[in-house]
């Protein structure tokens, strides 16, 4: 049998949801990966096997797949320590720092994983890296205000690693030509691509939201607290 990536990212995600106890508060992550994770947590509530279960979601997409499939919810407000959130991750380098952002959902991730006393990230084998940030995006959320000097100063910030700051839009393939993609928190994302390496994360993190009209950025630094990574050879959890 050869299996799909999408297979792949279901059994990371069926994996990491035995770890779902009834009466925890759980962060409900964001993308194709983590949507299998919610998909088994409501099956498990039908099947009596999860009680008391309260999730926790991460954007407004899964609030509304979480609540189609009947799981209880409520937010950060009311539940500010949630036992173990489960979310999905763009790029995990060997230390768990990850990138997120790449489906836009960075800043309630951020929040909600920041706040979870567990972390789990379900990827497939794929989004293993060396270096988070050489493979692809960097996202970072900024407010739609002057937008443009915001990417620039991103850009001038990340000069010595060639970096090169796009504003994401709707449109097929990207672009500054189509609309500008809107978060579920009214701001916009410029994304980040560099050329070398940009050194130190946390210092680099910390740089970026010194700027003031950055609200977050994707790289999430000693948040995960277990990786599962599906492959072909199996599935596997670290450390
Ligand atoms: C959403 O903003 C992201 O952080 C996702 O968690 C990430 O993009 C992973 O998505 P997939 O599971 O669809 O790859």
């Amino acid at each position: 049998v050869v299996l799909t990536q999408d297979d792949l990212k279901k059994i990371a995600a069926f994996k990491a949801v035995e770890f779902v106890q009834s009466g925890m508060v759980v962060g409900l992550g964001t993308g194709s990966t983590a949507k299998h994770a919610v998909d088994r947590i409501a099956h498990l509530l039908r099947q009596g096997k999860l009680k008391n279960i309260i999730g926790i979601p991460t954007s407004k997409k899964t609030h509304q797949q979480a609540l189609s499939l009947g799981i209880p919810l409520s937010d950060l407000d009311s539940h500010p320590t949630i036992d173990l959130s489960i979310d999905g991750a763009d790029e995990v380098d060997p230390d768990f720092n990850l990138v997120k952002g790449r489906g836009g959902s960075l800043l309630r991730e951020k929040m909600i994983e920041s706040a979870s006393k567990k972390f789990i990230v379900i990827v497939d084998e794929t989004k293993l890296v060396k270096h988070v940030g050489a493979n692809g995006a960097m996202p970072v959320e900024v407010v739609p205000f002057c937008w443009k000097f915001t990417q620039e100063s991103l850009q001038k910030l990340f000069d010595y690693a060639g970096c090169e700051a796009k504003l994401r839009s709707t449109s097929v393939g990207g672009g500054e030509k189509g609309e500008a993609f809107v978060t579920d928190n009214g701001n916009y994302i410029v994304d980040l691509f560099f050329k070398r390496d940009i050194g130190d994360l946390k210092a680099a993190g910390d740089a970026i939201l010194r700027l003031a009209g950055v609200v977050e950025h994707g790289m999430f630094i000693d948040m995960a607290t277990t990786v599962v990574v599906a492959g072909e050879h199996g599935v596997r959890l670290m450390p």
